[in-house]
């Protein structure tokens, strides 16, 4: 038995590890799977202990609700090997706040910071084998939750199952990416549950951009649900611009995910003294902009990528390309350098943003 804090984590070990299957060199997220998970159930109005146990099959009724009717949250984090060979997981309460308000807006009752920060650093601890070493690997950390009420009533459930599960994650280089500004569909509106990172989101975005792929687009740039004038956020990441100078991004609303890359790349540049704006984007502003070269840059800023450079925008039909600067220099590849600094342990961290394992 082994205890965290005051709470026992009963763990079953896996009687023989995977971890020689792993082909190390050919990481694509969700490939693999390391040997453990930590489940928690909830019903009759209460979290039972949490249990670290081999990963496998959940045994589910047909008629479990989150078959159904999508109440489901999660999020995505990572845990890094420094080069010293530490292991840290990257702002495990930031991403705990943010599952905190999808509970809230799916209605679910949410773990306790013990089971979720000191549940997933001893799952980490106990399969640490599986935090890859190198430049832009991570093991990336799945915490989930889903209703688990078997019935076919739509109703708030009374039982719900927290997990989480975790996944090497291989150097991911991140081409630069054409996007397409999206002004038919909708990824949220107002009201609705875009700042929440539940499933359905994620379901309903995924016609969009499959159309958008079909057009050539590696993603969409979505626009506000109602007027479409104004630019919130892409698929998986949220979205920067370097506009005369400054490194400007759409303030946060409740139809837009509050991504930790974006909290911390906003931290890193009013640090580095890069002049910030959180401010409206409009459509027309971008487009022209982009026209008139005052757009130098633009990226998403999300945990697989980090940055994901664009290199082009299609904006009703019309594709704008943006340069490469001639000197090679870009604010997003000095944020991105300044933020795997801190996570990789090369440089201070300042802000108190790993959580050492
Ligand atoms: C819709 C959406 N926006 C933005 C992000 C970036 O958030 P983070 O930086 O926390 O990964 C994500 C990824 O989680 C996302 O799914």
């Amino acid at each position: 038995m082994n205890y965290i804090g005051d709470m026992r984590i009963p763990m079953r070990r896996v009687a023989h590890s995977r971890i020689r299957e792993v082909n190390w060199d050919q990481l694509e997220l969700g490939t693999y799977n390391s040997d453990h998970m930590l489940v928690c159930d909830y019903s009759e109005g209460r979290w039972f202990g949490p249990e670290i146990i081999p990963f496998g099959p959940f045994a589910l009724l047909p008629t479990t609700l989150a078959f159904h009717y999508g109440q489901t949250i999660f999020e995505g984090m990572k845990a890094f090997r420094t080069e010293d060979g530490r292991v840290q997981i990257f702002r495990a309460d930031k991403h705990y706040h943010r599952y905190l308000k999808s509970a809230e807006r799916l209605c679910m009752p949410a773990v306790s910071p013990e089971v979720f920060i000191e549940g997933m650093r001893r799952l980490v601890q106990l399969d640490k084998e599986w935090v890859p070493g190198g430049a832009g690997t991570a093991l990336y950390l799945r915490p989930f939750q889903i209703a688990t009420d078997s019935r076919l009533k739509l109703k708030i459930a009374d039982s719900y199952r927290f997990a989480i599960v975790c996944s090497p994650a291989g150097n991911y280089f991140a081409h630069p990416v054409r996007v397409k500004v999206e002004r038919e569909y909708a990824r949220a509106v107002r009201g609705g549950t875009g700042y929440a990172k539940c499933g359905g989101n994620y379901g309903g975005s995924l016609y969009p951009t499959q159309k958008a792929r079909e057009e050539g687009y590696d993603q969409v740039l979505w626009t506000d649900g109602v007027s479409h004038e104004y630019i919130e956020e892409s698929g998986m990441m949220n979205v920067f611009f370097v506009i005369d100078g400054v490194l400007v991004t759409p303030p946060l609303n409740d139809t837009t995910l509050d991504g930790v890359t974006r909290d911390s790349l906003l931290v890193l540049a009013s640090a580095a003294g890069i002049p910030v704006e959180e401010r409206s984007v409009s459509v027309e502003e971008l487009r022209e902009g982009l026209e008139h070269g005052r757009v130098k840059e633009a990226f998403g800023a999300g945990t697989a990528a980090v940055i994901s450079p664009i290199w082009q925008i299609g904006i009703d039909g019309r594709d704008y390309t943006i340069p490469v600067s001639r000197d090679g220099s870009s604010v997003g590849v000095e944020l991105k350098e300044m933020l795997d600094a801190i996570r990789y342990g090369r440089a201070d961290d300042p802000y108190g943003w790993n959580f050492y394992i």
